[in-house]
């Protein structure tokens, strides 16, 4: 499995499971079936209300812990210092860890400084709640801003990103200052797995247009995690790795911006 080195020295596999909707049952049953499938990473957030039927999921697997990369959200209505300590520890013990992988903003708050909530994922981390820290729904500018506030580096940053929303920029921008991006919707919630230029496309090369889509994020180094709560489609969007997209493949996701 290709993975990203964060600053922690952890390997950050390339592909995860999504898990925003999947509560109960669901979020139980997918998080197992991945893991028996071979995926290594869930995405996971206290907004999604649903770390105990992942920590289900990871038991009912048998995946030792620490072969797990797990990612949980701190939500921006919780950005206070104290909130951030709050939240970490309660998706340590809804999460049935020690230790969570990579904890994120869930999304920016500009009425709360974001030095008060750097501080407080800085003592997070000092405190081995979590191995690395990091971000989501930051632009560019949002970047600069934490850039000059945070005491630990930033590790990622998950974003909106597949062929109609394409964050080459933010991409840019992050790779040059050694920030890994996590793409998120790669699919567009399932939209673009029925687009007709991609199963026409997908048709020519013996692929689907989800496979195409995330072989076209993870060659350029961006992390996916597509939801499913199907073992089919689970399967299928981990067979991404062993074969190349060709040029009329990437040429085509390249330009599906705005269409
Ligand atoms: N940070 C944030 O603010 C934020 C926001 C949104 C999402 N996220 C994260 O990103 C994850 C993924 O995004 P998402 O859940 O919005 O949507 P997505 O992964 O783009 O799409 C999920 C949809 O695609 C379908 N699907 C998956 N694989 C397929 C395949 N091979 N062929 C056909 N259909 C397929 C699924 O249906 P089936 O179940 O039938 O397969 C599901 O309806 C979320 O689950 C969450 O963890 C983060």
């Amino acid at each position: 499995m290709k993975t990203r080195t964060l600053p922690s020295g952890a390997e950050m596999p390339i592909i995860g499971l999504g898990t925003w909707t999947l509560k109960g049952k669901d979020g139980t049953d997918a998080v197992a079936t991945a893991l028996e499938l071979g995926y290594r990473h869930i995405d996971t957030a206290l907004a999604y209300d649903n770390h105990r039927a992942v920590a289900a999921g990871i038991r009912r697997s048998g995946v030792p812990r620490d072969e797990i990369f797990v990612v949980s959200k701190v939500p921006r209505e919780n950005l206070r210092y104290e909130e951030v300590l709050a939240a970490a520890e309660r998706s340590l013990e809804e999460l049935d860890t020690d230790y969570l992988d990579l904890f994120l903003i869930h999304w920016p708050n500009p009425s709360i400084p974001m030095r008060e909530t750097f501080t407080a994922l800085a003592e997070v981390r000092d405190k081995g709640w979590v191995r690395d820290i990091g971000v989501s729904n930051f632009d560019v500018g949002h970047l600069e801003e934490a850039l000059e506030v945070t005491t630990v580096p930033i590790a990622n940053d998950q974003v909106l990103y597949h062929p109609q929303r394409n964050q080459e920029r933010l991409r840019q921008y992050c790779e040059e200052r050694d920030i890994t991006v996590t793409s998120y919707s790669p699919l567009g919630k399932g939209e673009f797995t029925n687009e007709r230029s991609l199963r026409r496309l997908g048709e020519r090369h013996g692929r689907t247009p989800a496979q195409l889509i995330l072989k076209w994020l993870i060659d350029k180094d961006v992390i996916v995690i597509p939801r499913s709560t199907s073992r089919e489609h689970l399967a299928e969007n981990l067979d991404i790795f062993g074969w190349e997209l060709d040029d009329e493949a990437r040429q085509t996701l390249d330009s599906m911006e705005g269409s």
